[in-house]
C-alpha cells in the first residue's frame, strides 16, 4: 500500500516584512501541493537540504517514541512552476511540512488530529528554518501544515474564516527574486535608514490592522480592504527606498495599476520583487474581466490557482509519472498495468479498458436510429509534462503516427522544462440574434438600451441557472454590436466552470431574448451559442533546447532555423495554414475524443480563430529564443467539459479523466493544447528534416501487416520487409506474411 502525503503551497495576504517585527500576517493556502510519497519505484528520492532536514528531525522525534522510521520519500513540487519556472508559493515550506506529514502518518498518527499537527509544525519549522538559514517568519510553513486562511503573529497560528464577498486571484508579475537577500537588506536598513525603515514599517503595520478589520466587518468592508491594500502598497514603496532593494517591479506596479483602474485591490504576495501579485475583488467576475488585459501585457492570471486549500493531508493518489520508457513495445495488457502504475489507479480499473466499450442499450439513448457502435483504438501519449505536473495523455484516433510523434515531441519539449500553461476564465458566449423588421428604435439605440439594462439581464441570465450561481459561474458580462442596419447581436458572456456549456449557454440566450424583445421592440432571432470560444483559450508555451531537436544529418541549429521558417511559411500562406493547423488538430482532437468531448465544437472554434484577423493563420508559431533554442507558443480556443455530455456517460471516457487525473476543464483544455503544440513540432521537425514520409511509412507498414493478419512479433517483422521492398499494400503483406510463415514457399 502506498503512502501519499501532501501540503499546500501559500500566498501572503498582507503583512509581510511587517510580521518579522511581531505585528500579524494573514496567509492563505492555495492548491498547489508539494506531494510526499513512498520512493519505491524509480522516480528520484529526493535528497534537497529541506528535505534532509526534515526527514532527520522527524526520525528523531519519532525514534524517541520507539516508532522506526523508514527512509526519505519522494517528493514532487511539480504543480509551483509555471513552465520551466518556479512561482513564489513557499514550495519549500510545503515540501518541509509534506516529508514530516508522511512520515507521522506512517507511524499511524492521524494528520487531522490537533496535537498531530503541532508536531508537525514544530518540526517542519525547525528543519525549514535549519535549511534555509532561517530568514523567514515561519507564516509559510504554519499555512502548509494548517491550510485555509491563517492569522499568523508571533509563532501563534489562529484559523481565519474569509468573507463570502471577496474574491481573491493571482497574478505572474514575471521573474521571481531572491527574497531572503531583500529581507536581509530590510534588516539593514533599520540601522543606515532608520527613518525610513520605521515609517515603512509602520504603513505595513497600519495596513495589516486594516485589512483585519475589513474582512471582520459585518456586511462586507471591501472599501476598507481595498485602503489597506493600498496602504501596504505604499509601506512597500517607503521600505524598497530605505532598503535599496527593488521590491516593487515594473511589473508588480504594473499590474496594481491596472487592478486599481477597474476598482480591484492588489499587492504582492510576500517579500515582493517577485512573480505572484494578489488580487482582492468583491466578485470573481471583476478579477475574470481582467484576464485578458493583463494578459495582453504579459501577465498571466492564474486562474487554475485557487485559494483557500487543505492543509497537510493523505492523497489517494501519487503524482503521474509520464517518462514511461520501453512503453511502445510492450503489449497492449502490460501497457495497462505500467500506466495503472504510474498513475497510482488501481490496475482493475484499467483492466476494465480491456473489457470497456459503450453498451448498445447506452448508445441507443445518446443518438436516434443505432444499429451498432464503432470503435476506435484509444493510446496513451508519454512524456508530457504542464506547469512541472507530468500527465499521461489518453489519445483516441484512427490516424498513425500521431500518438507516436506528440509523445516524441513531448519528451524533447520536456528537456526544456515541459509546457507552461496557462488558461482564460470558462466563459462563453450566448448570442441572441435581433431584427429590426418594421421596429422603430434604430441599432444604434437598440446597444444603448442593451447598456443600460446590463445588470437586470445578468440577473436574468444567472436566475436560469441558480446550480451553476452556487459553484461560482454565472454570467459576467453583456455585449451588443450592430451586424446591419437592420440586425444586432447580444452577447450574454457566461462563465462555465467546468461544463463545456452548450445546453446551459442555450437556456440563457433563449430567457434573455424574452426581455430583449420587449425591451427594445426588436425581434428576437436565432438564440444559441456561439462556437468561436475565444474567451475560454488556453494558452501553451514550451522553449526546446536546439540540442534535443539535432538529429536526421541535421545540427540541432540546423533544425530550429527550419522549424523557423516552417512556422513563417504557414503565417504568410493561408494554404500552409491549413495543413499546420491540421497537425496541431491531431493532437488536440484525439484528446477531444477520448476524453468524450465535442469535436466538432473544438474544431469549428479552433479554425474560425485562426481566421479572427480577417486572414486564416497558424494556431501555433515558432520563434528561436533568445539562447538559440527553439520557442512555441499557442493559443487555443478550449470550449470543453469534465461533467455533462459524454465525459461522464462514456465508459472510456470517464476512464480516461480519472487516467489525467480527475482535471478541471481548464487543466484539460490545457492537455488538449499541449497535444496539439506537441504534435506540430513533430510534424514540422520531420518535414523540415528527412521529410514526413519516412516514419509516417514505417507506422503504415504495421498497420498493413496488422490488416493481412500478422500477429505478435510478426508485426514489426512484416513492416520493416514492407518498407524494404517499398510497398506497402495488403496484397503484398499477404504475399510476405506467408513467406514469413512459411519460408519453404519462397523459392
Ligand atoms: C498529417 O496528418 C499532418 C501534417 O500534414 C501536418 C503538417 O503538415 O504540419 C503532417
Amino acid at each position: 500500500m502506498t503512502l501519499t502525503v501532501s501540503a499546500p503551497g501559500k500566498a501572503f495576504l498582507i503583512g509581510e516584512y511587517a510580521v518579522l517585527e511581531g505585528a500579524p500576517a494573514y496567509v492563505t493556502a492555495v492548491d498547489v501541493r508539494a506531494v510526499a510519497h513512498d520512493a519505491s519505484d524509480d522516480r528520484p528520492a529526493a535528497s534537497s537540504a529541506v528535505v534532509n532536514c526534515a526527514h532527520a528531525r522527524t526520525a528523531a522525534f519519532l525514534e524517541a517514541r520507539g516508532a522506526v522510521i523508514g527512509s526519505a520519500p519522494a517528493v514532487e513540487t511539480g504543480g509551483f512552476t509555471l513552465g520551466h519556472r518556479k512561482l513564489g508559493l513557499g514550495s519549500s515550506a510545503a515540501v518541509a511540512a509534506a516529508v514530516v506529514g508522511y512520515h507521522l502518518a506512517a507511524a499511524g498518527l492521524e494528520l487531522a488530529d490537533d496535537e498531530t499537527r503541532a508536531h508537525a509544525l514544530a518540526l517542519a519549522q525547525a528543519a525549514h528554518a535549519e535549511s534555509q538559514g532561517g530568514t523567514g517568519s515561519g507564516a509559510d510553513v504554519a499555512t502548509a501544515v494548517h491550510g485555509a486562511t491563517i492569522r499568523f503573529v508571533d509563532r501563534k497560528v489562529d484559523a481565519v474564516t474569509l468573507p463570502g464577498w471577496l474574491a481573491l486571484g493571482f497574478v505572474d508579475a514575471g521573474a521571481p527574486a531572491v527574497t531572503s537577500s531583500f529581507v536581509q537588506a530590510v534588516r539593514a536598513s533599520a540601522t543606515h535608514a532608520a527613518q525610513g525603515y520605521r515609517e515603512g514599517m509602520s504603513l505595513l503595520r497600519a495596513a495589516a490592522a486594516g485589512f483585519a478589520e475589513a474582512i471582520a466587518a459585518a456586511g462586507g468592508g471591501f472599501a476598507s480592504l481595498r485602503e489597506a491594500v493600498a496602504l501596504h502598497v505604499r509601506g512597500l514603496e517607503v521600505l524598497q527606498r530605505a532598503a535599496a532593494v527593488p521590491i516593487l517591479t515594473d511589473a508588480i506596479v504594473g499590474i496594481v495599476e491596472l487592478c486599481a483602474k477597474a476598482g480591484v485591490a492588489a499587492k504582492p504576495s510576500g517579500a515582493g520583487g517577485g512573480d505572484l501579485v494578489v488580487l482582492f475583488a468583491p466578485d470573481r467576475g471583476a478579477i475574470d474581466r481582467l484576464a485578458e488585459p493583463l494578459r495582453q501585457l504579459g501577465w498571466p492570471l492564474l486562474g487554475e490557482l485557487r485559494a483557500p486549500s487543505e492543509g497537510l493531508r493523505t492523497d489517494a493518489r501519487v503524482p503521474t509519472v509520464s517518462r514511461l520508457s520501453g512503453f511502445f513495445k510492450l503489449s497492449p495488457a502490460a501497457r495497462r498495468r505500467a500506466v495503472a502504475e504510474a498513475t497510482g489507479l488501481p490496475p482493475e480499473r484499467l483492466e476494465a479498458l480491456a473489457q470497456a466499450r459503450l453498451d448498445e442499450a447506452h448508445a441507443d439513448h445518446m443518438i436516434e436510429n443505432v444499429v451498432g457502435t464503432f470503435e476506435l483504438p484509444l493510446a496513451i501519449a508519454t512524456n508530457f509534462r504542464i506547469n512541472g505536473r507530468d500527465v499521461l495523455v489518453p489519445m483516441c484516433v484512427e490516424e498513425a503516427s500521431v500518438v507516436a510523434a506528440a509523445s516524441n515531441a513531448a519528451k524533447m519539449i520536456r528537456e526544456g522544462g515541459g509546457f507552461a500553461a496557462h488558461s482564460d476564465p470558462p466563459w462563453m458566449i450566448a448570442q441572441v440574434q435581433l431584427v429590426r423588421e418594421g421596429a422603430r428604435r434604430s441599432a444604434v439605440d437598440v446597444l444603448a438600451v442593451v447598456r443600460e439594462h446590463e445588470h437586470e439581464l445578468l440577473a436574468l441570465a444567472d436566475a436560469a441557472h441558480p446550480r451553476l450561481v452556487a459553484r461560482g459561474g454565472g454570467a459576467r458580462a453583456i455585449e451588443a454590436r450592430v451586424l446591419a442596419d437592420d440586425m444586432t447581436v447580444v452577447h450574454v458572456l457566461v462563465d462555465c466552470q467546468d461544463a463545456m456549456g452548450a445546453n446551459l449557454l442555450n437556456t440563457v440566450a433563449e430567457q434573455v431574448a424574452v426581455r430583449l424583445a420587449a425591451l427594445t421592440g426588436w425581434n428576437p432571432g436565432l438564440r444559441i451559442l456561439s462556437n468561436l470560444a475565444d474567451r475560454r483559450r488556453a494558452h501553451v508555451a514550451c522553449r526546446v533546447p536546439a540540442a534535443a531537436l539535432a538529429g536526421k544529418g541535421f545540427t540541432g541549429p540546423e533544425v530550429v532555423a527550419r522549424i523557423v521558417a516552417a512556422s513563417r511559411f504557414a503565417e504568410l500562406d493561408p494554404y500552409r495554414a491549413a495543413t499546420h493547423n491540421k497537425g496541431i488538430m491531431n493532437g488536440v482532437d484525439a484528446v477531444v475524443l477520448a476524453t468524450g468531448n465535442d469535436w466538432r465544437a473544438m474544431e469549428s472554434s479552433a479554425h474560425a480563430y485562426a481566421a479572427q484577423t480577417g486572414r486564416y493563420g497558424p494556431l501555433a508559431t515558432w520563434r528561436v529564443g533568445d539562447e538559440g533554442h527553439l520557442e512555441g507558443r499557442m493559443s487555443l480556443p478550449a470550449a470543453v467539459g469534465v461533467v455533462g455530455g459524454s465525459t461522464q456517460a462514456h465508459p472510456v471516457a470517464k476512464l480516461a479523466l480519472e487516467i489525467l487525473g480527475a482535471p478541471s476543464a481548464a487543466f484539460l483544455g490545457q492537455v488538449m493544447a499541449a497535444a496539439g503544440l506537441a504534435s506540430n513540432l513533430a510534424a514540422l521537425r520531420a518535414m523540415a528534416t528527412e521529410g514526413i514520409q519516412r516514419g509516417h511509412m514505417s507506422l503504415h507498414a504495421r498497420a498493413v501487416a496488422l490488416s493481412a493478419g500478422a500477429v505478435g512479433t510478426e508485426v514489426e517483422r512484416l513492416a520493416t520487409l514492407l518498407v524494404e521492398c517499398g510497398e506497402i499494400k495488403v496484397e503484398r503483406a499477404t504475399a510476405l506474411l506467408a513467406t514469413l510463415r512459411n519460408p519453404s514457399q519462397s523459392s
